[in-house]
């Protein structure tokens, strides 16, 4: 990675105190959104948000159906912060910008991070619109070199070889079956292995067999990197995938995706979404950091 890429310590501290002096609210969780799925952010009660534009050292975002916000605010009496558009390598930035808000939460006190997708299936059984738990990932750009922990390692966030075994927590994954079991989502909902490639074209279908032989089960252009820096600096993860669309396996196949139909299948699904982060949140317990 460039030198100038390289973001110390103080940047991320600078962001973090501008935030808490701007706003009254100290979130334990925070929650990222991925393509079309900004309303979870519309749940928050009291909110204080902020353009991404407008607050000092944060990256810009480019995506169609991200809106660049920050987000603080209420649910269910649990304080969170969510990001209404997240960073991806294919616009351009460093794995260290794709993070950087994922250090300044640290900062910021949070414990948990909630990251979602949207993203193609390469499971048989799994169906446009179905919700998945995600249980573990690959991050592929990370076997070709690409890992934003790459650089010097700052101690004061965390280990230089951290573990990334059993990163998405086991109990807030049971916590989220059981509240899809009690909302009547079960289902659309799925648990499995989601896989980041670095995009911004979409799967081959030579590429999308590999995946599938790999035992993947979704494949999107995010997430895999904010995870690891998140487990890096010993925070929670809980992840979910909206599928929403089916990756093309076979040459016989005519049908392609595009990035409306995405934004099509999230809004679909919005409400339920909401309601399962929602239930989620509400059910931590935040201050012993056990759900
Ligand atoms: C697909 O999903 C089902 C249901 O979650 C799971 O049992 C199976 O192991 C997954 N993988 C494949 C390759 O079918």
């Amino acid at each position: 990675m460039h030198s100038k890429d390289q973001i110390c310590y103080e940047d991320y501290q600078q962001t973090a105190d501008w935030l808490l002096s701007q706003t009254q609210h100290r979130p334990k969780v925070a929650i990222i959104c991925g393509s079309g799925l900004g309303m979870l952010a519309d749940a928050l009660k009291c909110q204080d948000s902020f353009k991404y534009a407008d607050i000092p050292g944060f990256p810009q975002s480019t995506v169609q159906g991200h809106a660049g916000k920050l987000v603080f605010g209420d649910l269910k009496g649990k304080t969170c912060v969510c990001m209404q558009g997240r960073f991806h390598m294919y616009e351009g930035h460093s794995l260290c910008k794709v993070t950087f808000p994922i250090r300044v939460f640290k900062l910021l006190g949070v414990e948990t991070v909630i990251v979602t997708n949207a993203a193609g299936s390469l499971n048989d059984t799994y169906h446009c619109g179905d919700i998945m738990i995600i249980k573990d990932h690959i991050n592929f750009p990370g076997f070709a070199g690409l890992n934003p922990l790459n650089g010097p390692n700052e101690e004061r966030f965390g280990p230089r070889f951290p573990p990334m075994s059993g990163i998405y927590d086991k109990h807030l994954r049971q916590m989220a079956f059981d509240i899809c079991k009690t909302m009547g989502f079960a289902q659309f909902v799925q648990e499995g292995v989601y896989c980041m490639v670095g995009g911004p074209n979409f799967e081959s279908i030579a590429e999308a067999g590999l995946l599938h032989k790999l035992g993947v089960d979704a494949v999107g252009m995010s997430t895999a990197p904010e995870v690891v820096v998140a487990g890096h600096c010993g925070m929670r993860v809980f992840g979910l995938s909206l599928i929403t669309n089916k990756v093309v396996k076979s040459y016989e196949d005519t049908e392609s995706v595009n990035h409306e139909s995405v934004l099509e299948v999230s809004k679909m699904r919005s409400e339920t979404l909401q309601t399962l982060v929602t239930e989620l949140v509400s059910r931590m317990d935040i201050n012993n950091n056990t759900a």
